[in-house]
């Protein structure tokens, strides 16, 4: 089993922080890998329409075609973002849309997605964020899973506050990181 986390902030911080904590709740034995976004050129999608004609690659030449291997090989991505007005950030978004040549192929069906969310205020979007990345695994057919109990709610949703240069989470932000961590072990119990 695979476990591809990816940090759609445009900068390592603290989203890249809580999913950290997130993959050191999964057990040893998985293979787990972070990806930052800001390591990667995207481009946006501009419907040229070449990957539905082709059976699912995208021409364009950009950083898209190595994060699109990554997680076709994955069998759970978790996809963590800073709350942006609400929600997803643009690149993350970006991602996103880019990915539509893998499901002309279905590529990503039936892999399970889990969200992790950060913003610097409480109820500042961190529901919407976290739907906003359920809705694209939806759309490709993957297989949702939140936090599990005893917190089990949508996935990690937490709030940052910086101290002496140091990023500080809420309690209910690390608890649901690591909760939706150890889903993930839950998981690989069922398939096992
Ligand atoms: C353009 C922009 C928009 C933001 N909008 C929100 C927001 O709507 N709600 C919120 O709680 N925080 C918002 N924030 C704060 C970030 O979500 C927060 O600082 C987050 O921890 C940044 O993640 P990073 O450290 O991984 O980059 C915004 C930050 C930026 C730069």
């Amino acid at each position: 089993m695979k476990v591809l986390a990816i940090n759609g902030s445009h900068r390592k911080g603290s989203t890249l922080e809580l999913l950290k904590i997130t993959l050191g709740e999964i057990d040893s034995s998985i293979e787990k890998e972070i990806i930052s976004l800001s390591d990667f050129e995207i481009g946006y999608c501009k419907l040229c329409g070449a990957c539905k004609k082709n059976g699912g690659t995208c021409v364009l030449k950009d950083g898209f075609q190595e994060i699109a291997a990554k997680m076709t090989e994955a069998d759970v991505i978790v996809v963590g973002s800073p709350v942006y007005f609400g929600s997803i950030t643009g690149k993350l978004k970006s991602l996103f849309d880019r990915s539509r040549a893998l499901r002309v192929s279905w590529s990503l069906k039936n892999k399970f997605c889990g969200a992790l969310a950060v913003g610097a205020t409480i109820h500042g979007g961190q529901e919407h964020t976290i739907q906003a990345i359920h809705g694209w695994a939806l759309i490709h057919g993957m297989l949702v899973f939140g936090d599990t109990s005893p917190t089990a709610h949508f996935g990690c949703a937490a709030v940052v506050s910086q101290k002496d240069g140091k990023f500080e989470f809420n309690k209910g932000g690390i608890e649901t990181a690591k909760s939706l961590g150890r889903h993930v072990n839950e998981i690989a119990g069922m398939l096992k």
